[in-house]
């Protein structure tokens, strides 16, 4: 091996050291990020906090990731707040909690660690860390787990007419934001109407966007062919070097699954020969994310829905689900968990009602299963403006929201069968998917667009270190 590399062909000088915010959507492409550093060499230590840890190693529900990879060890710092398998109560109180109580226990580690890091890559929505690498001369990678749209939106927050929390007129509402930042065309104000209420979670964001302009180089877990317009509108602004690596699914694991017969634990195999016994196409898998969800009233509309539009479905509800345990039946079943991406690969699922987690939203890319959106906060509005305006991959189902801020069971039932029937419409999103399914396979393929800027990624580490 060259002098740089030990035995194990890992790098003998350059030493990353990740920091995901600890949440799964940031975690799991955090790690997906390190297995492919460490496939090419890089030495990798991955720091999680205890609760973290405790769900990469045990088997709770839901189960944990894949172990790390050789290349990667695992370091833990305390937690930030009491919380349920990594689900706090109290989100504001959280993020203030990640803000102000993990940069002196990282400290500490780093302190510690031997060889010493000579880089950090770290989750965008952790500010400090960049105040940290600067301190310690060494080069920080800033990490956004999102779609490169929203980072475009949080970069140049000081440019949109939220001033304080005043509302905006319907006028207002439906402009365009390409008219204050370039790259955006289909996204629009009103897409961004949860942001302006959201206090604590705003002003921190806003802050960790104060201090991503000091970090060395920003990667994304999207890909280029994905947002190409905002990429290069991003990178004609930044000053550091800007490297789409998506789509971040734990696509290895995949390739692993496809290539040996699946073990699968009694509850997978479960719901698997289920859907093996479904026509192809036929069911619509339903996922609304594992970290908010929608009001009571809500869900009941989607399950009247649902049931109305006669359409065989998968859903993971966990929490209140025994008005969801009514549903399960000859039409479909209800888990609490299940794998998702596997699921998006069955050729019997031929629709995702998602509520637009980007991890989500890359997996149905991925997957080429068009989408049925309903998005709830943060990210998820303009992911699903995405989705259904500019990829042109699925529908909304959030068209038309009544009073009392619910979509009805009608409108529910009307668009689920919009996208499941065999229609011209359905046909041309079917489409659509398939070919965007094409490109984010081909730019994580060797001579693609993101493996060729992981591979300039990782040579900027190593010269920066030899
Ligand atoms: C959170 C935010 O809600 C989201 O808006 C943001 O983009 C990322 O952080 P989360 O709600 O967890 O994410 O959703 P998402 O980003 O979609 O990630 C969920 C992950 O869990 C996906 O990788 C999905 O495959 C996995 N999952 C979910 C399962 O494997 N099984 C399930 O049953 C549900």
């Amino acid at each position: 091996p060259p002098p740089t590399l030990d035995a194990n062909g890992v790098s003998r000088c350059c030493h990353v050291v990740a920091m995901p915010y600890p949440g799964r959507g940031h975690i799991n492409p955090m790690m997906t990020l390190c297995r492919l550093l460490a496939a090419r060499g890089v030495a990798v230590t991955f720091v999680v906090t205890e609760e973290w840890l405790g769900l990469l190693d045990s088997s709770p529900s839901p189960p944990p990731p894949p172990p790390p990879p050789p290349g990667v060890q695992l370091r833990t710092i305390p937690n930030v707040i009491p919380s349920e398998n990594g689900r706090a109560a109290d989100f504001s109180g959280f993020m203030d909690a990640v803000y102000t109580k993990m940069e002196d226990p990282v400290e500490r580690l780093l302190d510690r660690l031997q060889p010493p890091a000579t880089a950090i890559v770290a989750d965008t929505y952790l500010p400090w860390a960049v105040a940290v690498g600067n301190r310690r001369n060494i080069p920080v990678i800033s990490l956004f787990t999102m779609a490169a749209s929203l980072f475009s939106i949080l970069y140049h927050f000081d440019r949109l007419p939220f001033a304080g929390d005043r509302r905006l007129s319907v006028d207002e509402s439906d402009k365009p934001l390409e008219q204050f930042i370039p790259g955006l065309s289909s996204l629009r104000l009103a897409d961004f109407r949860t942001f302006s209420s959201m206090g604590t979670p705003l002003k921190r964001a806003l802050e960790a966007f104060y201090w991503v302009r000091k970090a060395q180089c920003v990667l994304f877990t999207s890909f280029y062919e994905l947002e190409p317009c905002v990429i290069d509108a991003l990178r004609s602004e930044l000053s550091c070097p800007v490297y789409p690596v998506g789509p971040s699914i734990p696509y290895m694991t995949l390739e692993e699954k496809q290539k040996k017969p699946i073990l699968l634990n009694r509850s997978d195999k479960d719901y698997f020969d289920w859907l093996d016994s479904q026509p192809k196409n036929s069911v619509l898998y339903v996922s609304l994310g594992s970290f908010l969800s929608v009001s009571s009233s809500q869900l009941d509309e989607i399950a009247m829905g649902l049931r109305a539009s006669e359409t065989r479905f998968l859903w993971v509800a966990r929490g209140d689900s025994s008005r969801m345990q009514e549903m399960s039946g000859v039409m479909g079943l209800v888990v609490p968990w299940c794998d998702q991406l596997k699921v998006l690969c069955h050729p019997s699922v031929g629709g995702f009602l998602t509520h637009c987690g980007w991890n989500s939203t890359l997996e149905g890319v991925f997957t080429g299963v068009p989408m049925l959106t309903f998005p709830i906060f943060w990210d998820q509005p303009p992911d699903s403006r995405l989705i259904v305006d500019e990829w042109k991959v699925g529908l909304s189902l959030k068209e038309k929201v009544g009073k009392d801020n619910v979509v009805g069971r009608e409108e529910i039932a009307k668009t689920i069968k919009r996208l499941m029937e065999d229609t011209v419409e359905s046909s041309e999103i079917r489409r659509r998917a398939a070919e965007l399914r094409e490109a984010s396979h081909r730019a994580i393929e060797e001579g693609g667009s993101s493996c060729a800027n992981i591979n300039s990624f990782v040579r900027d580490l190593l010269v920066g270190h030899n």
